[in-house]
């Protein structure tokens, strides 16, 4: 019945009593405590999701907005987790890791940048996004502040903000066809209240990879001023000019307030088995082992299992990975490059493409159009916030073929 049709059949209906019914019904909700916290209520969908989901439905649809490859975990990998679970490893374990998985993550380390790390400062998390979660936990609260570069992955806005915290991003430019970062700016928006930096390096959307100056400068300000640096490398191993990206882990001591940031997601093709780890202060275990006690009681042991194979026999894998991106990294900078409306940065680590497209003022409205008109998902560099917008991003950790196509594709909308 329509709403028209309620009220003819109620006699008694007035504008007056409905008016007032509803002023009765919102001073109710208002008298009521705030159904949650004003940063939660906040939130919004990132502006990747938000091309994603447009994408439902597309017909020949070329998914390259999310930050994942398109190979599969290797079978030596999804093997260790299987003989677990079948050894009946399905049980509450050790809430920062089992001991086997942390040694294999030193002794990965150690090999990777010549140190003899305690085992003490590891944690496993639940990911990579968890463990971001838990720093803020641990240092962010109304009041604070977080500083980071921009373009940035937008879960770290979003994690610092949760905990009721101002993220202050400091935008790099492009010169020179390189994305270069002004120290001084990002020092001024330090303040007494900044309690985090946060970087990425190599970094998500731009594949920037800090130079060593700078990260000695950041570790010997926020030393001095008592700030807590976030060290995000989880494309440590996606690099394509050297072996290995630069790590801060050489550069600090046990006690600086660094926290050096990993994920199993990218380097071994494990994105949806949510498994990474921390190297913190030893001081900050048991910290991190409160959180994770009172965030997911610890990581499952079957995952775990199959991530200590994957870092201990993995190294073959990582090679082929390496090269997959490689490939893909050519094949899509060769072609936006010959495009008139495009610059693009070459990148030389992770696996993304971040281009700026001349003329560009609305990403997201574009994303969504070429989207429609071609197929091919990309992330609108709004997403990436205050130094994002005239941009877009690629991942080109695809098949070449699919990337030979969407080439193909997009070579009319950006020409
Ligand atoms: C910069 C950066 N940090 C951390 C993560 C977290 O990865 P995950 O939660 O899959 O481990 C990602 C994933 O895209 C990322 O791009």
């Amino acid at each position: 019945m329509s709403q028209a049709a309620t009220r003819m059949t109620q006699p008694d209906w007035h504008p007056d009593t409905a008016r007032a019914a509803i002023a009765a019904a919102a001073a109710a909700a208002a008298a009521k405590p705030a159904a949650m916290r004003a940063a939660v209520a906040h939130l919004e969908t990132s502006k990747i999701q938000q091309v994603f989901e447009a994408g439902f439905g597309v017909d020949n649809l070329l998914p390259l907005w999310v930050g994942e490859s398109d190979v599969n975990t290797p079978d030596f990998i999804c093997r260790a987790a299987y003989e677990s679970l079948r050894a009946g490893e399905a049980r509450y374990t050790h809430k920062r890791g089992i001991p086997e998985l942390r040694h294999a993550i030193k002794t990965y380390t150690d090999g990777l940048y010549g140190l003899d790390l305690d085992v003490e400062r590891i944690s496993v998390t639940q990911s990579g996004m968890h463990g971001i979660m838990m720093c803020m936990q641990a240092f962010v609260e109304a009041g604070d502040n977080v500083v980071t570069i921009s373009p940035v992955w937008p879960n770290i806005v979003a994690a610092a903000e949760i905990m009721g915290g101002e993220v202050r991003q400091v935008p790099m430019h492009l010169e020179d066809g390189l994305f270069r970062l002004d120290l001084d700016r990002l020092f001024d928006a330090c303040d007494e209240n900044t309690k985090v930096l946060f970087f990425c390096s190599p970094g998500n959307p731009t594949a920037w990879v800090m130079p060593d100056d700078q990260r000695l400068a950041i570790r010997d300000f926020c030393r001095q001023r008592g700030i807590w640096v976030i060290a995000d490398e989880v494309y440590h191993r996606l690099v394509y000019d050297r072996p290995v990206a630069p790590s801060i882990l050489p550069d600090i001591e046990p006690e600086d307030r660094v926290i050096n940031l990993h994920s199993f997601s990218k380097t071994w093709a494990m994105t949806g088995w949510r498994l990474g780890w921390l190297v913190h202060p030893p001081e900050m275990g048991e910290t991190f082992g409160k959180l994770l006690e009172f965030s997911n009681s610890g990581c499952q042991a079957f995952l775990q299992r199959a991530a200590t194979t994957a870092i201990t026999e993995g190294e073959p894998f990582v090679q082929q990975m390496v090269e997959y991106c490689r490939v893909g990294r050519d094949i899509v900078s060769q072609h936006l490059n010959s495009m008139p409306r495009v610059r693009l940065a070459q990148p030389t680590a992770a696996f993304y493409a971040f281009f700026a497209v001349d003329g560009m003022t609305d990403s997201l409205g574009f994303a969504l159009d070429v989207l429609h008109k071609t197929g091919v998902g990309m992330a609108p560099g709004a997403a990436f916030g205050a130094g994002g917008e005239g941009f877009l991003r690629i991942c080109f950790a695809k098949s070449p073929e699919m990337l030979a196509e969407a080439m193909d594709r997009l070579r009319p909308v950006l020409s």
